[in-house]
């Protein structure tokens, strides 16, 4: 695809040389993310980065990458304090706003709202999950992920075994990733929920149509042991009808120490879009697996800062200037191991 002034709004407009491309930009900002060096290559820019959904990682990463670029940041974030509240329309929002911007990220409830919000803006907007329908980049940086992991015990993607645990029928994620691995060969995908979460019946056909083996389950323990990744994901309540349905699902999946002990290969890869649920009843992805080499959770949310700073310099048409425009950080940054 041709990046420069482009919308990124699903998975579905990519090859995998556009994948590869991103890729390669994103390994070329590691310095700039972890403060070694500092670009101002994006100097004057603006990102309006509007998220009318909860969100820590999406908006607050979005907004360091375009900071780590040089460029400005201005949030709206809820409906509350847009004027969508008064009955204005995304339209006009989105005529109004791109004047104010260079390039817009955004977030919404609705499937396909950012989507129309795009055909109403003069500036490139990056979809940051619009309903259950997708979340692109988080995709990106979960592939990325994989890649980085699996290249460090010597694997490609291709040939990739993932299991998907949890609510696949609304988990955005895990939709936009299946998509992805439609663009690798010879993949093994396992997708464990309960029956009344399972993952839309589109996305299983695209993995199969794409030459991919899939096993749909509702058993945990028996499917993630011959998997290089597993992949949980939380019950998603907010597209419940109510809080008593999603309790239903709660705690039917946990992965903690002991059930990786007994059942994963020991260097198998646990990952997490994230938020978990920590609270006591969720049962998730349990507390105790924090000190695990393989959880690479936090290691997956690292990697969104340099997956959006690439995302941004290709839609923006600096990724050749970033290093020109860079200097040494004057500063140094205690990265404590913990
Ligand atoms: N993974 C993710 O989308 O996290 P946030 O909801 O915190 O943005």
């Amino acid at each position: 695809m041709d990046f420069p002034a482009s919308h990124i709004l699903s998975i579905t407009q990519f090859e995998r040389f556009d994948i590869e491309r991103i890729f390669t930009v994103a390994d070329q900002m590691e310095p700039y993310a972890h403060r070694r060096k500092m670009t101002r290559v994006l100097e004057g820019a603006i990102l309006g980065n509007m998220f009318f959904e909860a969100s820590t990682r999406t908006r607050v990463s979005f907004g360091c990458a375009f900071n780590l670029l040089g460029g400005e940041v201005r949030e709206t974030t809820g409906f509350q304090s847009s004027a969508i509240s008064k009955g204005e329309s995304l339209y006009d929002t989105a005529r109004v706003l791109s004047s104010y911007s260079d390039v817009i990220a955004m977030r919404h409830p609705d499937a396909g709202s950012v989507a129309e919000f795009a055909s109403a803006s003069r500036v490139p907007v990056i979809n940051g999950g619009d309903g259950a329908n997708e979340h692109p980049t988080q995709a990106l940086l979960d592939l990325y992920t994989i890649k980085c992991e699996l290249a460090a015990k010597c694997r490609e993607v291709d040939g990739l075994r993932i299991a998907m645990i949890g609510d696949l029928r609304h988990g955005r994620t895990v939709h936009s990733l299946c998509k992805l691995l439609c663009l690798y060969k010879n993949v093994k995908a396992v997708l464990i929920s309960p029956a009344e979460l399972s993952m839309p019946e589109e996305y299983v056909e695209q993995l199969r149509a794409a030459g991919h083996e899939v096993i749909v389950s509702d058993a945990l323990e028996a499917n993630i042991c011959d998997v290089d990744i597993v992949y949980s994901t939380r019950i998603q309540e907010e597209r419940f009808s109510s809080q008593e349905e999603a309790d239903l699902y709660r705690g039917r999946f946990r992965l903690n120490q002991a059930i990786y002990t007994e059942f994963c290969q020991p260097n198998t890869v646990i990952m997490h879009p994230l938020p978990r649920d920590s609270r006591a009843t969720a049962n998730e992805l349990d507390v105790d697996l924090d000190g695990n080499p393989n959880l690479a959770i936090f290691r997956q949310a690292d990697n969104g800062v340099l997956v959006r700073m690439a995302l941004f310099a290709l839609v923006l048409d600096v990724a050749h200037l970033v290093d020109k425009y860079s200097k040494d950080v004057p500063w140094h940054t205690a990265n404590r191991v913990i």
